[in-house]
This record gives C-alpha cells, sequence and structure tokens, in this order.
C-alpha cells in the first residue's frame, strides 16, 4: 500500500539546514521504498517564514492595510517547493528512483507515483498547510493513513509551552483534536501548529488515520511509517 508522510519545514529547512541530517534523512526514505510508492510531502520551513514576512511587508503601508492572505500562501507554496526540490534532490544522489520533478497536484504526485519509488512534493493551492496535501494524496491514492512528522512529539491537551499541565494524547478521534486544534479554519499564512484545520476536517471525513510523531527521531518515525507501534499520537474517526 501506498506510504503518505508529510515532513514538517522546521525539519528539513530550519535555520541552520544540515546537509549531514538531510542525507540520513534521504538515506532512511531510501530504504522505505517498496512494491509500492513512498510519498513525502515537505513543509517550508523557515524558508517560508522569510519570506512570508517579507511579503507581508508589502501591507505596512497604512495607505494600503489590506493583506491578502491567499497571495503570502502563494509565496509559502513556492518555499516548500523548492525544499521538496532539494529533498528530491538528495535522493537521487543516495540513488533512489525519485521522481525529479517536483509536481504541483496531487492529481500529477499519484501519476509519478506510478513510474517511481518515491515522490517528493510541496503545496498545491492557498488556503491549507502541507498537512492538507497529505490529507488529499493519502485519499486518492489509497493509503491507510498519513504519517506527520513534526517539531513536536504528538499531540498535546494544550500548548506545553505556556500549560505546565499540558500531557501528550496518544489516542484520540479527530473530533477530540478539532476541539484541541480550535476548529479546522485556515487563519492566515505561514501558521504554525501540530496539524492544520483543513486537513484534519478531510482526514476525518475520508476516516483515514493519522500518526503524530517528532520528525527529528528516524527510528521512531520508521515505527510509525511501517503501521508499528510507535511513540506519538494517533488519531481516528470515533466509533
Ligand atoms: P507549511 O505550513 O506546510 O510548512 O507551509 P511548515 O510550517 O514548514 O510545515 P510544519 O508546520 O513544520 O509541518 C508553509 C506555508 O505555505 C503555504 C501556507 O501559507 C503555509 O503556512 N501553503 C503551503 C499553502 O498555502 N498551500 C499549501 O498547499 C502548502
Amino acid at each position: 500500500m501506498p506510504t503518505v508522510l508529510t515532513l514538517g519545514g522546521s525539519i528539513l529547512a530550519p535555520a541552520d539546514p544540515d546537509p549531514a541530517h538531510l542525507r540520513s534523512v534521504a538515506g532512511r526514505l531510501a530504504s522505505w521504498t517498496g512494491d509500492a510508492p513512498l510519498f513525502v510531502v515537505v513543509g517550508g520551513g523557515v524558508p517560508a517564514r522569510d519570506a512570508i514576512g517579507l511579503a507581508r511587508q508589502a501591507w505596512a503601508d497604512p495607505a494600503h492595510p489590506h493583506v491578502d492572505e491567499s497571495l503570502l500562501d502563494r509565496v509559502g507554496i513556492q518555499a516548500t517547493r523548492l525544499n521538496a526540490q532539494v529533498l528530491a534532490t538528495y535522493l537521487h544522489a543516495v540513488g533512489t528512483d525519485c521522481a525529479l520533478r517536483v509536481p504541483t497536484s496531487t492529481a500529477e504526485a499519484a501519476e509519478l507515483g506510478i513510474e517511481h519509488a518515491v515522490v517528493v512534493m510541496g503545496g498545491t493551492d492557498p488556503g491549507h498547510s502541507t498537512d492538507q496535501v497529505g490529507a488529499e494524496l493519502a485519499q486518492r491514492v489509497g493509503a491507510p493513513r498519513v504519517v506527520v512528522a513534526t517539531n513536536v512529539d504528538g499531540v498535546y491537551s494544550a500548548d506545553p509551552r505556556s500549560d505546565p499541565e499540558a500531557h501528550r494524547i496518544d489516542e484520540l478521534t479527530y473530533d477530540q483534536l478539532k476541539v484541541i486544534i480550535g476548529g479546522t479554519d485556515w487563519h492566515q499564512a505561514g501558521q504554525t501548529g501540530v496539524i492544520d484545520g483543513p486537513a484534519v476536517a478531510l482526514l476525518s471525513e475520508a476516516g483515514i488515520e493519522a500518526r503524530v510523531c517528532d520528525g527529528k527521531d528516524l527510528d521512531n518515525l520508521e515505527k510509525a511509517v511501517r503501521g508499528e507501534p510507535f511513540s506519538g499520537s494517533t488519531v481516528r474517526e470515533g466509533a
């Protein structure tokens, strides 16, 4: 069965990118290829935040104060595609059969998956993050789950940076997750959060499982990808 993994930009494109880390991620992804394609959806990371921040200044002039968020989303999308092309390059360098063209839609990605072991992509359209792209892709290719590899080790009951009582929830339903993230709307370009609202709405509707884990721990990520017990949070549609 196809595998869909969303790799947060903070993992691949931090402020200080590390080529050795990228090589080890690429090597690990290569080892997960099998009969069915592996789809990797890459986030925007620091390049996306920086470019969105710069573009947002276009509306700093009080004479033109109405920020066009969808235009800023488009800036973010370009950064995700740049990161995807970089990861595809590393995968190619370790000898993986990776599509070298970064698809711009999930339909194009699914087609490339017929011919290649790995397909790497970034964003598609404004109004959501790459989590939603992973959700759409999983639905399109019939993947049993989406693995969300991010910079936290799961879904917390509240923001652990501000709430000392916050604890990780290892098993939860989409209804519980919607409450924790404050609904399924998209608010603004570059917004952060464990998983984006539109993706949660789609996964919930499609009944696709999400596994959320720390993308820096590659051994644990491998377990999540292989459908084995892992450390993190599993989200399912309630009974
Ligand atoms: P992401 O939010 O997916 O990157 O895209 P990220 O923040 O690095 O990923 P995580 O949070 O660590 O998992 C960056 C921005 O690009 C735009 C949005 O503005 C998003 O915040 N984007 C991305 C879109 O508008 N559409 C897409 O399909 C993808």
